[in-house]
């Protein structure tokens, strides 16, 4: 089915109805996703789809969970994980101490944050590591905080880890956590693995938006911000930068994806570690 596409009518609905602005996101790409739900769903034109978002709860959700692109999974790019472990940890502990303050930004279903915490367990005791974690979308938030996992999310995790820190679930265990109200996700699933609650009592999640200056927090050591960046326009990604330079304590470190340099990272005062790590330099 044709779609009407005054893509602006539909950004000014949608911020009034969310707060979500969607002129910082790279425009042909959210168009085109956009648009492909909308086409799925057999809606005629953008009017008709804000109508359906206004009165249907269930559809306010999709839309929100089709345009923040979820995918995630542990120890993503494992190389940059090691770089971390053997060069970015210990330098951090050296330069602040093991009460570290890092920030996890964007971390959709949990798999960065909680990797973030069994790679610090490597060096500093599980009861000193916090990790601050942070997402637009609540409905993420609260898979993350649920800490139920396939197979394939888990395929990187060190092997020590995997064995000590999940369980699996299946079964009528699993068939019963999938009756459960939020949990319809899980209704095809045959095997599932939990996180265990070592873990995840290290972990604070809170929905946040990196497009909204008052959410960026202070004084921060790490902050890790992987595979959204590359969503926003140039703009908005120099925007965030720079409040992630604010963040940051001086030598504080960002770890971000490895498709997503800083361009202008000098004038910008950070340093380059490689193509992932930068620090901060005043
Ligand atoms: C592809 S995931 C990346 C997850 C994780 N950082 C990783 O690298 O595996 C992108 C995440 O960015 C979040 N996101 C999109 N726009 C955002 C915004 N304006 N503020 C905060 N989070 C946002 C999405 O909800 C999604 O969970």
């Amino acid at each position: 089915m044709a779609v009407v596409k005054d893509y602006k009518f539909l950004k000014d609905k949608i911020l009034g109805l969310t707060g979500v602005d969607l002129n910082s996101y790279k425009e042909a790409q959210m168009k085109r996703r956009i648009d492909q739900l909308i086409d799925k769903k057999g809606i005629a034109d953008y009017p008709a789809y804000i109508e359906l978002l206004k009165k249907d709860k269930a559809a306010m959700e999709e839309f929100l969970n089709h345009f923040t692109i979820n995918v995630s999974n542990f120890y993503r790019n494992p190389e940059q994980w090691q770089f971390m472990d053997k060069e970015v940890i210990p330098e951090l502990i050296g330069r602040f101490g093991k009460s570290l303050k890092i920030w996890s930004a964007a971390c959709s279903t949990g798999d960065e944050p909680y990797s973030l915490v069994m790679a610090l367990s490597r060096h500093i005791p599980m009861n000193l590591i916090r990790i601050y974690a942070t997402d637009i979308d609540k409905t993420i938030l609260f898979k993350a905080k649920r800490g139920i996992y396939v197979e394939k999310s888990l395929e990187d995790i060190p092997k020590d880890f995997r064995a000590k820190y999940f369980t699996k679930i299946e079964g009528k265990e699993l068939e019963a956590i999938a009756k459960e109200k939020g949990n319809e996700d899980l209704r095809t699933l045959r095997v599932g693995y939990r996180i265990s609650d070592e873990i995840k009592s290290r972990v604070t999640f809170k929905q946040a938006n990196l497009l909204e200056p008052r959410d960026y927090p202070k004084d921060y050591n790490m902050i890790v911000c992987r595979n959204v960046l590359i969503y926003f326009t140039e703009d908005a990604k120099d925007a965030v930068f720079r409040r992630f330079h604010d963040s940051l304590v001086k030598e504080g470190v960002l770890f971000i994806g490895s498709t997503e340099q800083i361009t202008g990272y000098k004038d910008m005062n950070f340093t380059r570690k490689n193509s992932f790590f930068y620090e901060r330099v005043d």
